[in-house]
This record gives C-alpha cells, structure tokens and sequence, in this order.
C-alpha cells in the first residue's frame, strides 16, 4: 500500500558527481573502487519470459522517439525585469527561451507549452480570447517565432496547445454570438432555452448536468438579454463552441495552419473528445448526493460524442495529412480499447497519441475533487494493461504521470518525505524511462518536485478548481469541521495547484524564477533552497540526483529506442502486491528487466527469468547496484533496478 506523508523540510542534497550516461560499450566510474564496463549492447538474449507474440513493432519516427518536456509558463521562468501590471511574477515566452539550453541539457526535443494565447486567465489560459495572438503577460507573436527560431538552432521544436472545445466568453466570436439571437455567430456555441421557469419567472437550465470546475453549480449559464442558456462544462468564462457548425471547424483548422506554417512541430489537444454532444442532451444520473448536489456530471454525454471520429477524421483530411505534425489529444474519460485505437491505431487518421488518464485517475470516485484508495496492483494493472493493448494492436502510447491538472507524482505514488522523496522521484524515472511510447516530462518533474505542504492556507491556492471546491465546502461543510477536515485533505492530494507552484531554478531569491524584487504570482514551495535544478546539475555523490538520474535515463532511453521505445512489454511476478517487474524486449530479441519496489518496505522478489546478465542501474547508486544474478533478490524501500536479460 501507498504511503503518502506530507512534507516538512527537505534534507537531500550530498555532494553529487555526475556520471557518464549508460551507453554502448562506455566505461564508467561506478564507484571510485570499481570502475566497470557497462555495455547494454551485448549478444542477442532470449529469456525464458514469454513475450507478446502478436504483432507489432510500431513503425520507427522522430515523434515516438522524441522526449517531450510540458511547460506551464505562468510559473516556468520570468526574464528579467518582467512582471505583470500588478507587479507580480509572472513567466514568459522570453523567458522560456532562455531556458533552452537547459531543456537541451535535460534530453528535450519538443517543448509543449500550456497556452500563452490572449487569454482573461480565468482557467490560466485554457479560456482563449484569440488564437492567433499571444497574451501581453507572455509576451507577443514575435517572441515565439523566436523561440521557434532558437528551438530550431537547437534541434527542439514547439508545440502548441490548442484548445478548441470551448473559447474564453471574452473571445470576439462569442461577443458576437451572444450580441443577439440572430448574430451569424449566434450557432457558433450551444445556446438553449430554459427547462422551465418557475411562477417567478426564475429560469431552469436546460438539464441537470454539473461544471467540471465547479460541480456545485450548473454547466449553462443564463444570458439574460436573450433569455437563453449557454453551455459552459468547464466554468461560465469557457463557453463551448458549437463543433456542428461547420463554419466553426474551418475556423478551428485555420487556427491550426496559422501556427503549422508558423513552424511549430504540432499540437497537444485540450479535452479534444468533448467536441461532440449528445444532441438531445439527456439529463445526467445522479452519482451525488442530491441533497448538497443539485447537479450531476454530464460526461457521459459529450466524452467521445457521437461525431468524434468524423470531427477528427476532418480535421486529419483537411489540416494534420498536409503537415508532418506531432499531436496528442487529451482525451479524460474514455475506456474502451476499441475506441481508443480509433484514434490512435496506425491507420486510425485521427492522432499520433491521446492522453489516457487511467494511471492519474487511479484515485477518482466520480469526480476529480475527493478521494478514492488504491492500491499496487491496480497501478500495475493499468500501466501493463495499456502497454500491450498499444503493442499487440498497432497503436500508440504516450507515458505520462504528470501535469498541470495533477497534483506530484512523488507524493502520489510514492513517499515525499524527506527521506524519500529522492528515491521515489527516481523510481518514477526509471519507470518512465523505460516505458514504450512517447514521453512527456512535466516542469519540475525532473527535480522531484512535490506537493505543496498541509500546512499552507487554502488562500494559497489560485487555481479555479480549487477555489469553488474550497467555497463548496465552507459552503456545505460550514457547521460540520469534520468534513471540511476531509475538504482540506482533498486539496492535499489532488489540488491541481501543487504542480503550478514557480519552477525552482537555484538558490537565488525566489529560486531565480523571477526578480528579487518581485513577488511571485503563486508561492515558491518552502524547500527550494535545497530542491532545485542548479543544485541537482552540479551534485556530486555516491547515488545521482533526481535530475542527473533523468538526464541519463532519458539518453539511455533513446540509445536502446528498439527496447524502451518500441519493444514488446511483459509483466512479470503480476501477483506480487509491492513490486512491478516488467520486460521489455526488441525485434532482434534483446530484453531488460525493470524491477520497481513501490513501497517503503524491504522486499524479496524472485527473477522469473533465467538470468540476469548485469544489473545496470538502481536509484540508490550510481553506477550497478549488487544484487544476485538469478532467483532471489532484495530491493530496498522504493528502489527500482535495471538489469539486462542475458539467454
Ligand atoms: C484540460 C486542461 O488541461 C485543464 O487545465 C483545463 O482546465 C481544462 N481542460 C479546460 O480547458
């Protein structure tokens, strides 16, 4: 079982010293006793581990090699002398350009920015008031042809976040639609009358649907000019545009074109599988309790809508066939294998790769905002599930444990006590690392960031979620401290907020995110003296920072694609409550054996296989880790292991 223990201080650092990346036939200093020779390129290897037989080693290109680092550019980096007109901290494009050397350094090739489109930031962007422009608390248009243009020097590439299922109320073509009921623009968005109204006069929104960003209020918003309700799922200030309206799509692929020509390597699609509606938009079931809910999440009714694939297949035809693109569709909610791979099998015409939100919903009851348990083998579970549909049936993965909309991996799934928090950030790294499909590296992720502390006020957090979660509580909750105990505790572990905290760049005031002079637009986390990028670099020591560990874990990555990137999965030991092994192994037979300890716990695992041929890495030292080459061994709390598969 997951232990998940809220941080005090940070205690890490020793003096670190950077090791030569694991490659072909490389000598490297394990430790100043042993230097040793570490070759991952030794004879073919055929393992006793059945290996998935059907199909499909998936066709080689530069968009599943590529290592994709997402950006949230509000707290990435500020250049100096920047802030807002508040005089607060605030991240820009320049600012993200002069971190790309880096991001270089780190093994990027694509940067995914969150968006820096005009914006009234309500959803921090996600609520776009024109596409075609860049908000002057970013920068402008001419910033990002250059950071395009230094992307380019550097062999990276930008990518987009397009966000198209719904505009901010401020963008002119919502303007014009909610002008008048017979505006040309009026069919632009998904405008209803009123359910009913009562002898008062007081209008009912059309059905009981909920906002996603708010569950205690509605998903319509009543105009009172027009007398009609628009639908918003997210939050009133995010208007849904009207997908049936074919005037809308081809405004959405000019949108693309304007950014394609513009260069950029292609698109991360905001909750693109919500395009499509159920025309009759039915009312939702009630899953809570209707006694403090008066609305009811509706997503069972515009996830993967009836005309997804036609809208995608458009899309394809007309924009994404003429470009050679990267793109990924977030797409929250859907299950089903067959509908997945509609999307992104290899003839599929629609995506490169979604987002499947499986593993990050791994503690989401019926909303995103409250708590479910879970254990080991359901993560487990998940992860094997999704790599073998993907290998077996020729489609396509991308590997993906961080966001802006998730609270830290390393408080999620391991431990971000200071003991460990070291250990368990590297213990995702190497699962990661050696994940087939393509991987996406979240901002802060590769320092092992955590979780915001407990013991900082709920006025600390700015993100919208979680200020209606929080005004619902006291709301609700006023008279009973127990269950807004257990509010406070929600935000605790899934607040999107604790992965939008400033990047922690060293120990310069306000962690060199931005000027000393200026106060950040959201709090630093208390521990970025010790927790940041500058110290993780330099660290010299027996074991590799968190940093150093990602560094050589994504290089290794892309050495031996054929088997992280490409190869066949197996997991191996299914039943074992603690531990996830798996194997993964290329067309030419060659295989690796990955063995991670998710808990705090010493634990005995016995090698399934018949030999290992050497332990090439573990997250407690730098170089090969001692342990037995065949049946039993002993991993230490959260320690993961890499060891090669010899015949
Ligand atoms: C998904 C985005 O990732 C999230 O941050 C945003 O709030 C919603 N879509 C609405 O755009």
């Amino acid at each position: 079982m997951i232990v998940l223990r809220t941080h005090v201080s940070n205690l890490m650092p020793n003096p670190f010293r950077l090791l030569l990346p694991l490659s072909r036939s490389v000598t490297v200093t394990v430790n100043s006793l042993f230097p040793r020779t570490v070759s991952r390129f030794l004879p073919l290897a055929s393992s006793t581990v059945a290996v998935a037989s059907m199909s499909t080693y998936s066709t080689p290109k530069w968009w599943k090699e590529s290592v994709i680092y997402q950006i949230y550019p509000s707290s990435f980096q500020a250049h100096p002398g920047a802030k807002n007109e508040q005089g607060i901290g605030w991240g820009t494009v320049k600012g993200i350009t002069s971190r790309l050397d880096y991001l270089k350094a780190l093994g990027v090739d694509i940067v995914w920015t969150s968006p820096i489109y005009k914006s009234p930031q309500a959803d921090m962007g996600y609520d776009i008031a024109d596409y075609k422009d860049i908000d002057p608390i970013y920068g402008s248009v001419g910033d990002v042809d250059e950071l395009i243009a230094e992307c380019k020097k550097r062999d990276m590439r930008l990518m987009m976040d397009l966000v198209v299922n719904h505009t901010s109320n401020m963008h002119q073509w919502f303007l014009e639609s909610r002008s008048s009921k017979s505006n040309p623009k009026r069919d632009w968005y998904i405008w209803k009358d009123p359910k009913s109204r009562s002898d008062a006069g007081v209008p009912e929104p059309p059905n009981n649907w909920a906002q996603i960003l708010g569950e205690a209020n509605s998903a319509w918003t009543y105009d009172t000019e027009t007398a009609q309700y628009y639908l918003s799922v997210f939050t009133p200030d995010q208007p849904d545009l009207n997908w049936e309206n074919p005037d809308v799509r081809e405004a959405v692929w000019d949108v693309m074109r304007f950014w394609l020509d513009k260069g950029v390597a292609g698109f991360r699609m905001d909750v693109i599988n919500m395009i499509s509606k159920v025309p009759s938009y039915p009312e939702a079931p009630i899953v809570l309790d209707p006694k403090t809910h008066k609305y009811q999440p509706g997503t069972q009714f515009f996830v993967n809508g009836p005309k997804l694939h036609d809208y995608m297949h458009e899309m394809y035809q007309k924009v994404l066939s003429k470009y050679d693109t990267i793109t990924v569709g977030e797409m929250p909610g859907v299950d089903s294998e067959d509908e997945i791979l509609r999307t992104v099998g290899a003839d599929a015409k629609e995506l490169n790769m979604i987002f499947i939100f499986a593993l990050v919903d791994i503690d989401k009851p019926n909303v995103r905002m409250a708590l479910k348990g879970w254990d080991v083998k359901e993560m487990k579970g998940i992860i094997s599930r999704w790599q073998k549909v993907m290998f077996e049936r020729n489609g396509w993965n991308s590997v993906f444990i961080e966001n802006h909309d998730n609270p830290r991996s390393v408080s999620r799934y391991t431990d971000d006590s200071d003991e460990w928090r070291d250990k368990g950030a590297k213990l995702l790294a190497l699962m990661q690392t050696t994940l087939g499909g393509t991987i996406f590296v979240y901002q802060g992720e590769e320092i092992g960031l955590r979780n915001a502390p407990m013991e900082w006020d709920p006025s600390e957090y700015k993100d919208i979620e979680t200020v209606n979660y929080w005004k619902k509580c006291e709301n609700i909750y006023q008279n009973d401290p127990e269950k807004l105990k257990l509010g406070r505790k929600v935000i605790q572990m899934k607040a999107r907020d604790h992965a939008r905290t400033p990047m922690q760049w060293s120990s310069a005031p306000n962690a060199g995110f931005c000027d000393a002079d200026v106060k950040p637009w959201m709090r630093i986390m208390d521990d970025w003296k010790m927790v940041n990028a500058e110290v993780q670099m330099k660290y010299e020591g027996d074991e590799l920072s968190v940093w150093q560990f990602w560094e050589r874990g994504l290089k290794d990555r892309k050495e031996h694609a054929d088997v992280f990137v490409y190869g066949g999965f197996e997991e191996v030991n299914k039943d074992d409550e603690n531990v996830f092994g798996y194997v993964r192994t290329s067309k030419e037979g060659e295989k690796w054996l990955v063995v991670l300890n998710f808990s705090g716990k010493e634990q005995k695992w016995t090698v399934p296989t018949k030999e290992v041929d050497f332990w090439a890495c573990s997250n407690y030292t730098k170089g090969r880790p001692e342990k037995s080459k065949s049946r039993e061994i002993i991993l230490r709390p959260w320690e993961g292991v890499l060891g090669k598969l010899s015949g």
